[in-house]
């Protein structure tokens, strides 16, 4: 029992109860302490306790919707991490940090397609791009991109629209370029303008202005002839073809001994060999790109493309890739042109699956400073494709074989993409023939000017067809 006199009014508590006031008593006469008095005590002591009662359960619910809010997102997180230990990608916590990402070139045909799967990773948009008229047209302004790009229309040479266009960035990809292997050999000022000189000018801003990162798409053109084994199964790196002498000589390279040589995956590693302008101004880009860039503490990647196809290639662009101009040509009624015997082998990748690379290269902690083949990992012949793309299409017409060469052209390069599937987790997704049912459905409904015997007559007169 505890007392307290200090009060006017003498408390009585127990041991067992010290916040209940067990007596109230006047002090000077403690038998007649009033009633009303003693009442309201008891009422200020019960209202306690319905306010610590209330408290009690406004804590618990908290504490309840901090668990549901919570688990989710640590759960989120576990997953995420077990994802990205299956992946590889980038870190997780670089998951909530998105880059402003200029896209030179970015109105054409893949950097389209970038652009998109850029915006789909939570990345800012920016396109620089000329919409040069052989790939757009008449058009002025740049279809296909959505409202969320930023387009600046502007030359990659041009050093002040490069310079709004660079403002705020913090990754590019360099997809300016002119692309025509045949028109490369006699447009040579312009390719070399547009695909160097804009290289240079690139940096020239990007020496002032770095970036984190820069992304350059070379091409597979840089190796020339793909690699070989001959028939003692001896790989061969050398291989250069040179122009048949008569018509019934074949159209394959031969060893020393005059045998046929069988074209094996190109991996990285093999030296390059410049057979075109298109070739020599593609690996100046990817050089100069893996030059500077580390001199000026950025990161450097180069994607070496194989032949990229999907909707969207520019159709009436008669110096555009085969499959597209097939597809015009079908679509116009016209069978398709193949130059030499048709069996020349390529390695087809579907558009999306470049555009995979691209973010791969430009998210991934292992790409800086790497060299990548971009292919689906399937080569075809240039016949088989015209054969399968008519039936797609529905309209079954027999190729035209030229029986012809375009100079600058290689005979065989097939793609060995385990480079980028080991470094990089990339992963090809598009099945060849899905791929394909989807361009035809796509040409279908477009409008098509077929402008392939133009370009032809071109090259004839200046003897780059022979
Ligand atoms: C293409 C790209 C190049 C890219 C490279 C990567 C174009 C114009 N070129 O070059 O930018 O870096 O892939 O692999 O997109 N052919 C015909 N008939 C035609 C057109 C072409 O038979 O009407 C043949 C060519 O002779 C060649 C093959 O098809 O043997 C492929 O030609 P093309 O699509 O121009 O591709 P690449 O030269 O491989």
């Amino acid at each position: 029992m505890f007392r307290s006199d200090s009060a006017p009014v003498t408390l009585v508590f127990t041991a067992e109860r010290p916040n209940y006031c067990f007596e109230v008593r006047n002090k000077d006469d403690p038998s007649e302490f009033p009633e009303r008095k003693l009442k309201l005590v008891r009422e200020i002591y019960g209202a306690v306790l319905v306010w610590r009662g209330l408290l009690k359960c406004l804590l618990l619910s908290w504490n309840m919707c901090m668990f549901c809010v919570t688990f989710p997102v640590a759960e989120w997180v576990v997953v995420s991490c077990l994802i990205h230990r299956r992946l590889g990608q980038k870190p997780i916590w670089r998951h909530l940090v998105t880059d402003t990402i200029l896209i030179t070139g970015g109105a054409g045909f893949i950097g389209r397609y970038v652009a998109r799967a850029c915006l789909e990773r939570g990345h800012k948009v920016r396109v620089l791009d000329s919409l040069i008229e052989q790939v757009h047209g008449d058009r002025t302004q740049a279809d296909g991109l959505g409202p969320d790009v930023e387009v600046v229309v502007g030359d990659v040479r041009d050093e002040a629209a490069l310079l709004r266009a660079l403002k705020g960035a913090t990754k590019v990809v360099h997809l300016a370029a002119e692309v025509g292997v045949g028109q490369s050999m006699y447009a040579v000022d312009r390719y070399v303008s547009v695909n160097d000189y804009g290289t240079a000018v690139l940096f020239q801003q990007l020496i002032d202005n770095p970036v984190k990162r820069v992304v350059v798409a070379s091409s597979m053109s840089i190796y020339g002839e793909g690699l070989y084994k001959d028939p003692d199964g001896r790989i061969r790196e050398d291989v250069v073809r040179t122009p048949r002498a008569n018509e019934s000589d074949p159209w394959d390279p031969l060893d020393e001994q005059g045998r046929s040589l069988i074209p094996v995956p190109t991996p990285e590693w093999k030296k390059p060999a410049l057979a075109s302008v298109y070739a020599l101004s593609k690996y100046v880009q990817e050089r100069l790109t893996l030059t500077l860039c580390p001199a000026y503490g950025m990161e450097g990647v180069a994607l070496r493309l194989w032949n990229a196809y999907g909707p969207g290639q520019a159709l009436s662009n008669p110096y555009t890739g085969v499959l597209a101009i097939f597809a015009s040509r079908l679509h116009n009624g016209q069978p398709p042109m193949i130059f030499e015997d048709g069996q020349q082998r390529r390695d087809f990748v579907h558009v999306e699956d470049v555009a995979q690379a691209f973010v791969l290269a430009l998210e991934h902690e292992k790409a800086p400073g790497g060299v990548y083949n971009v292919g689906s990992g399937q080569d075809r012949t240039v016949s088989e494709v015209a054969e399968l793309l008519s039936q797609a299409m529905n309209r079954p017409m027999a190729p035209e074989i030229a029986g012809k060469a375009r100079i600058g052209d290689i005979r065989h390069c097939i793609a060995d993409i385990s480079k980028i599937q080991q470094e990089l987790s990339y992963q090809p997704g598009k099945d060849f023939a899905e791929g394909l049912a989807e361009l035809a459905e796509w040409v279908a409904k477009q409008e098509a000017k077929d402008l392939v015997n133009e370009a032809r007559r071109e090259l004839e007169a200046r003897g780059l067809v022979a």
